[in-house]
């Protein structure tokens, strides 16, 4: 089987976008980062003066944008903020306006256009459920909360900045409860998806699992 289109979903720090950044240069795909056009969309509203509680404000601002994600930067209108929307704001501020059905719509239209005709690695919450629900190989990860909460913590403190472990482990427990209890799309396990617990598990394993899922798949 050609292998056209896998997607990796999970939770808040469960490794998605490192381990599908890793395999989609293994495996010569393009890696979309679906967190990453929410980010944009939330950054984006924030900039603007738009309220990211007011559902029918964000569903107009998301509207009028534009995202694009090329080779791993991520731009919206055209002004490159990748690195702005790497922060724990910036997380918060998307899983706000991902509760908006007309958000998600526009999100999937975008994702869709940009993975047109390319062999694509999509990590997201519902990127086997509803961005590609004909995905060839669906995978789930999943870690314990602290092991998540670890992992952003250090990633952070790489980057400068001044977060405590408490704080992240909290930040990272009501965004899970967010993505998991919104009426639209909530986070889940895809029908068909190989469930993979990374906890313990070095990003190699991690990769390496994937990678024999989807040879098994060829
Ligand atoms: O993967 P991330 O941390 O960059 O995602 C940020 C938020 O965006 C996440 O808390 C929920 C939302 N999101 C979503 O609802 N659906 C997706 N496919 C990806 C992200």
């Amino acid at each position: 089987m050609d292998v056209r289109k896998i997607t990796i979903d999970g939770p808040a720090g469960a490794g998605k976008s490192t381990v599908a950044k890793i395999l989609a240069r293994k495996l010569g795909f393009l890696h979309l980062d679906s967190g990453a056009v929410y980010r944009a969309i939330g950054y984006g509203a924030k900039e603007a003066g738009v309220d990211v509680d007011d559902e029918s404000a964000v569903s107009e601002f998301a509207k009028t944008v534009n995202v694009d994600i090329d080779n791993g930067r991520v731009f919206l209108n055209g002004k490159d903020i990748t690195e702005k929307i790497r922060t724990p704001e910036g997380g918060v501020l998307a899983s706000k306006v991902a509760r908006f059905p007309e958000v998600r719509e526009k999100v999937i239209e975008i994702l869709r256009e940009i993975a047109k005709d390319k062999k694509v690695i999509t990590d997201g919450r519902d990127a086997g459920t509803n961005i590609f629900p004909d995905a060839d190989v669906k995978i789930f990860l999943t870690a314990s909360c602290e092991e998540r909460a670890k992992r952003r913590y250090e990633e952070l403190k790489k980057k400068g900045f001044n977060i405590s472990y408490d704080e992240i482990l909290k930040e990272i427990t009501s965004r899970d409860n967010q993505d998991k209890n919104r009426k639209v799309a909530p986070l889940t396990v895809p029908e068909g998806a190989v469930v993979i617990d990374t906890t313990g598990k070095s990003v190699d394993e991690v990769v390496a699992e994937i990678e024999k899922v989807v040879s098994q798949k060829k």
